[in-house]
């Protein structure tokens, strides 16, 4: 094991108390606040843990938190950082090795995004079924699978394993929450996109953009974890409306939307 993985995985499990978390959530912008959900927490600020660079999120800069839902351990991610943050892919990756390393699973990832097809509108969940990399960078090139024993050629074809994705849809039918598969484009950012990078996205395949997830994923799939992935679209990606959602009108649908992912994410990870 990579000596700073070590580092942050015995700096985590000198404070769970033999707590072993098998189910890990990242959660992106504006989704923080369903780590709130978790049982008997243990929350350990980034500053805390080697190798774990500062998050902004709601005011503080990031925490772990591990507890219980709905009968699993659970280890959420509350913040993460970004490539547009100044961090490179591996860094913004590293906090999946970790939690690889104390022993986690199976991976959700969440995300804001903008909707590309029409079907995604804002305040709607996406169900990622694939997505693509238009970042131009990768955390896996250098030495990191030679450090956590993954494999270099990595095959992606199951990028979001079908049985999760499966899983994730039995869990909104019960919830009648409406979940639609989609494709997630990945970019750098931090600027928004043109209305022309956005109608190339859309020919290339993509349902939806945003600026995380992808060096995740990449990171998790390569140390073996099982993966599923949720977008909460907040907004029309530039050009695909015609006319600008109004500020007020976005920060209630992702209010509306934010309360039916928190249950929707606690049905799957009780299905789990
Ligand atoms: N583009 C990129 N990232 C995003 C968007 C978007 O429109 N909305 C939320 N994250």
């Amino acid at each position: 094991m990579h000596p700073e993985v070590a580092a942050a995985k015995a700096a985590i499990e000198s404070k769970l108390g033999g707590r072993k978390p098998t189910v890990g959530i990242v959660l992106g912008a504006g989704l923080g606040p369903f780590a709130d959900r978790v049982e008997n927490p243990v929350r350990i600020p980034y500053g805390n843990i080697p190798g774990f660079k500062p998050a902004v999120v709601a005011g503080h800069t990031g925490q772990l938190v591990v507890g219980a839902m709905r009968g699993k351990a659970v280890a959420a991610l509350q913040g993460r950082t970004h490539l547009y943050d100044g961090y490179t892919a591996a860094e913004v990756a590293f906090p999946i090795r970790v939690l690889d390393a104390i022993g986690v699973k199976i991976l959700l990832v969440t995300c804001a995004a903008g909707g590309i097809n029409s079907q995604h509108r804002p305040g709607s969940l996406m169900m990622l079924e694939d997505h693509i990399n238009f970042m131009g960078v990768n955390p896996l090139i250098g030495n990191a699978q030679q450090e956590n024993g993954g494999v270099r050629f990595l095959d992606m074809s199951q990028a979001y394993s079908s049985r999760l994705r499966e899983k994730l849809g039995d869990a909104a039918e019960r919830l009648k929450i409406d979940l639609r598969p989609g494709v997630y484009v990945a970019v750098t950012g931090p600027n928004h996109e043109t209305p022309s990078e956005v109608k190339a996205f859309g020919w290339l395949g993509a349902d939806a953009i945003g600026m995380s997830v992808v060096p995740e994923v990449l990171m998790a799939r390569q140390a073996g974890l099982e993966v599923a992935g949720l977008a909460l679209i907040t907004n029309w990606a530039a050009g695909i409306s015609v006319r600008r959602l109004a500020h007020e009108e976005v920060l209630q649908t992702a209010r509306t939307a934010m309360e039916s992912l928190s249950k929707l994410m606690e049905e799957f990870i009780g299905s789990l």
